[in-house]
């Protein structure tokens, strides 16, 4: 398995171009199975999860290519398949996305349960309500949801019980060809939603409210082809905002949506970093200073995003005075913590999602290992900030969500090695 060693003590300083966004990636990849005609998807980050994806997609019959630019070609001619084995559901829970377009342009679909993962159950429950409101039959049979329909979704006027990203995008691409209005109430606001909404609009969808909880779809007989570039990936942004803060150094991010995560560049500021940004670029400056401690507490989009949780508790580790970090969307997504403090981070637990940080002054290097996605990320933030070389283990996790991190981290100066 790969390792990271990282040599702490630089400042991140540079340029960086942010990458495509994997959590819109990923559901736009779904949702190209709706196309009756060629779909080319630009600006896909080159990760793990998205060939995931593409393999997902080639076993559905799906030609996928990807050409001399990166783009993604994706041609539907040929696909049937509406089955979606458990071995490559497992290795991504994303992977779930594709019940809702193949249920709609096929009439059936056959998706293994996506297991757990490391942060929580993450049921699909809200998916499968959503299905069965539009009138599809729904089996769970040895480990797979069967969503058949006799004849053709039909619209519905459907509350979902709680905010959920996927939730959303599987009922909203459901719903694109669904005879007659469907109308998706407490949807998720997700800046991804809205992302995989123009996506779907594009191709002649008809879709309004994204970005807001209530969303309404006019189904349509097809959908045409079409071309779209994925937006940048609003969680890479804000990670190595968070690391150039923890390391008081200074960035600039090219391509980077600001927009799209205004409440965490306030949170930047609180810390007292100096943040300015432009239509597409993101700047931050530390000026050499010790980040101050700054609580923060997650919610569905536009409140702080859970992905970013663990990263700025990094922050906060190395900042000046105590902070409280909540977690209040995934019930176990706290497994940097202690990771964290075997590099000499001060950590109280209060329960399951509320930690209190008291910030100290030096991190020292440790070997420790990576958890899940994100905690991986705020491990290489500790690490950048600690004192000696830190061994960072099972980094698999860091490649499914960063795309060519050492290249972007010695890019910003840092001291970083994968070691085999
Ligand atoms: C998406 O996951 C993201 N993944 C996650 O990013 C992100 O953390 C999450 O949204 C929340 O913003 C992708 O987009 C590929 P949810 P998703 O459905 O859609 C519960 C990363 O690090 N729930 O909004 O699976 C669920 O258990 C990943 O890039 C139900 O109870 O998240 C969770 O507690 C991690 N029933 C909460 O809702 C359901 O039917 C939010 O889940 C669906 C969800």
């Amino acid at each position: 398995m790969d390792k990271l060693l990282i040599k702490g003590g630089a400042q991140l300083r540079g340029n960086l171009r942010v990458s495509g966004s994997k959590n819109s990636a990923l559901p736009i990849l779904a949702a190209s199975l709706l196309a009756d005609g060629p779909v080319t998807i630009g600006n896909v980050p080159h990760l793990h999860d998205v060939t995931t994806m593409i393999e997902l997609l080639g076993c559905l019959g799906v030609s996928v290519l990807l050409d001399e630019k990166m783009r993604v070609q994706v041609s539907n001619a040929d696909q049937r398949a509406v089955y979606a084995p458990y071995e490559l559901v497992k290795t991504m829970r994303a992977s779930f996305l594709v019940a809702g377009p193949l249920l709609a342009r096929h009439g059936v679909a056959e998706v293994s349960l996506p297991g757990g993962c490391a942060i929580g159950s993450r049921p699909v429950d809200q998916h499968l309500k959503g299905f069965a409101a539009m009138g599809a039959q729904i089996e769970l049979v040895d480990g797979y949801v069967k969503a058949s329909v006799p004849t053709r979704l039909q619209g519905a006027d459907f509350t979902m019980d709680l905010v959920t990203v996927g939730g959303t995008q599987n009922l909203m691409m459901a719903a694109t060809l669904a005879q007659g209005q469907t109308i998706l109430r407490n949807a998720a606001r997700e800046p991804e939603v809205v992302d995989v909404a123009n996506f779907l609009i594009a191709l002649g969808a008809k879709i309004e409210g994204a970005g807001t909880s209530t969303l309404v779809i006019d189904g349509v007989d097809a959908l045409n082809g079409g071309d779209y570039n994925v937006m940048p990936d609003r969680v890479e942004a804000g990670t190595y905002l968070i690391a150039a803060a923890a390391t008081r150094g200074r960035i600039k991010l090219q391509h980077a949506a600001p927009q799209t995560y205004t409440l965490v560049l306030d949170k930047l500021r609180e810390a007292g970093m100096d943040v300015q940004t432009g239509p597409d670029w993101v700047s931050l400056d530390s000026h050499g200073k010790q980040p101050k401690a700054v609580d923060i507490e997650t919610a569905e989009y536009p409140g702080f995003p859970t992905d970013m949780q663990a990263q700025f508790m990094a922050l906060n580790v190395v900042a000046q005075g105590a902070s409280r970090v909540v977690e209040n969307i995934f019930e176990n997504r706290f497994m940097h913590v202690q990771e964290l403090m075997r590099l000499g981070a001060q950590i109280e637990l209060e329960g399951p999602s509320t930690a209190v940080v008291t910030g100290v002054d030096e991190l020292h290097a440790a070997p420790v290992m990576a958890t899940d996605l994100r905690a991986s990320f705020s491990l290489v933030i500790a690490a950048l900030a600690a004192q000696g070389t830190t061994q960072i283990d099972r980094i698999y996790h860091i490649d499914r969500g960063y795309e060519t991190i050492e290249e972007k981290l010695t890019q910003l100066g840092a001291v970083v090695q994968r070691i085999s």
